[in-house]
């Protein structure tokens, strides 16, 4: 079967198979927020394609970086050679994140890297006597990759079911969806019964059973942005502490200063034992991912006979200089202050959204890591018609008048239809009002088609 993917120009059928929007146009070129396609037509990317072109496209140090590492040496496997570019990028991120995230294996992208981390936890498990730990706790909804073992840790059964018989059906806790909570229910009462259901699953499954939690601390692709009140980071990781499971953070979309800190866990104080990072380490220039931990864990395993784990790609000496030019921008340029203001500006204004569209839920996130649900009913959380399409609906009108918006849905929409609102952290004020203009107006031409299913249901 073929699909009917735009082709390089011969109006033949495309030769690579599944392509999720085959109508979609070609592209030309992208420079810093925007994108162009064949036919000259702009686009703003307002959610930097997945969270991911954190410096905005077409960034000049960044080919320079990538030039300069081709003409010496692009790829020297690890097993023949150590590298420099390698060598360097790791010092560099671990001197962003938190005292005690002192090590770095790197990987191709954010599947691999949350694979590295549960196998490295697997690994540190066995070599302190504690072999019978293996189930990794975590949240529904929620996205941590579709590799075998990152999609049976990923929230969402309909992406499970089929590969079921393929995989450890690993256990899940409700993700803290504190904004629908009962009536007369305090919020952090919400959060701290969420956090608490984690002590209660561990209890249930057996204490020396669990060996890890995985959260993002900031939700992603399935929650739109989701955060809950302080209480529940704190509480998440006493629980943890408390029965020795270790702490996951999945960082692939909110770390590398998307959030305004170079890792979200910053800005609750709360330091992982392990955190994943990918999409906006390399910025989109180049495939590149990073399991993040302490030199206790790692030295612990180097003990027991090393990490056995790794990937043809692991720190190719082209990415990592990639990597480098990348973080080399975002401190030259202080883009994750600019992350941290210029979210500020653009949460408000989202915010201002709520009184002309009432069915927004909620604008969540932090940093220029925002997103919004759109919704039934405000106080309940209830989901609009899965069949009315929502989230495809609104993310074309948008798209149709060259503003591009992530949206997806999850659990077969029961938590709605989400939106992520999450431009490349260059962006400026100026462009901000651009993305607001294009987005009220998007709303308003999906609003009746919105509010005809409401009334309907
Ligand atoms: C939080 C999170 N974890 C893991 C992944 C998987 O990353 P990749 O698509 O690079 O494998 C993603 C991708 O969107 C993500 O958002």
């Amino acid at each position: 079967m073929t699909t009917t993917a735009p082709s390089p120009g011969d109006n033949q059928p495309s030769a690579m198979f599944f392509w999720p929007t085959p109508d979609r146009p070609m592209v030309d070129r992208g420079e810093g927020i925007y994108l162009w396609d064949r036919d000259g037509k702009r686009y703003i990317d307002a959610c930097s394609g997945p969270q991911t072109a954190n410096i905005g496209h077409g960034n000049k140090r960044v080919r320079e970086a990538m030039m300069e590492q081709a003409e010496k040496v692009s790829y020297a496997f690890r097993s023949h050679f150590l590298n420099e570019p390698a060598e360097r990028l790791a010092r560099e991120i671990t001197a962003q994140a938190p005292d005690g995230l002192d090590q770095v294996f790197f990987g191709s992208g954010g599947s691999e890297a949350v694979e590295a981390c549960i196998k490295l936890a697997r690994q540190y498990a066995i070599a302190t006597g504690q072999a019978t730990r293996y189930k990794v706790i975590s949240r529904l909804p929620s996205y941590h990759g579709t590799t075998l073992g990152a999609l049976s840790l990923t929230g969402d059964p309909a992406g499970f079911s089929m590969f079921a018989p393929m995989m450890v059906n690993h256990p899940k806790i409700p993700a803290p969806f504190c904004r629908y909570r009962p009536a007369g229910q305090a919020e952090d009462e919400a959060a701290l019964a969420y956090a608490n259901a984690l002590e209660t699953e561990i209890i249930n499954q057996g204490v020396e059973t669990v060996l890890a939690f995985i959260m993002e601390p900031i939700g992603g692709a399935a929650t739109a942005a989701l955060t809950a009140p302080d209480i529940y980071y704190s509480r998440v990781r006493e629980v943890c502490d408390q029965y020795g499971v270790l702490l996951i953070f999945d960082e692939v979309m909110s770390g590398a200063g998307r959030s305004g800190k170079y890792l979200s866990a910053e800005h609750w104080d709360v330091t992982p034992d392990l955190v994943a990072l990918a999409k906006g380490l390399a910025s989109g220039y180049v495939p590149l991912g990073a399991c993040l931990t302490s030199s206790h864990i790692v030295g612990t395993v180097d003990d027991a006979g090393g990490f056995m784990h790794g990937h043809t790609y692991s720190a190719s000496p082209i990415a990592c200089a990639v990597g480098r030019a990348v973080l080399a921008e975002h401190l030259e340029h202080d883009l994750i202050g600019n992350a941290a203001r210029m979210g500020t500006v653009l949460k408000g204004r989202l915010e201002g959204l709520l009184d002309e569209f009432e069915f927004i839920g909620e604008i969540r996130g932090r940093g220029l890591l925002l997103g919004f649900d759109i919704i039934a009913d405000r106080e309940t959380g209830r989901a609009l018609p899965p069949e009315l399409d929502a989230y495809a609906h609104l993310s074309q009108e948008a798209y149709d008048r060259g503003l591009i918006i992530y949206s997806r849905r999850t659990l077969g929409g029961a938590r709605g239809d989400n939106f992520l609102v999450s431009p490349p952290l260059i962006v400026t004020e100026d462009q901000i009002d651009e993305i607001m203009e294009l987005l009220v107006d998007a709303l308003r031409a999906f609003a009746p088609t919105a509010r005809a299913a409401i009334n309907a249901s």
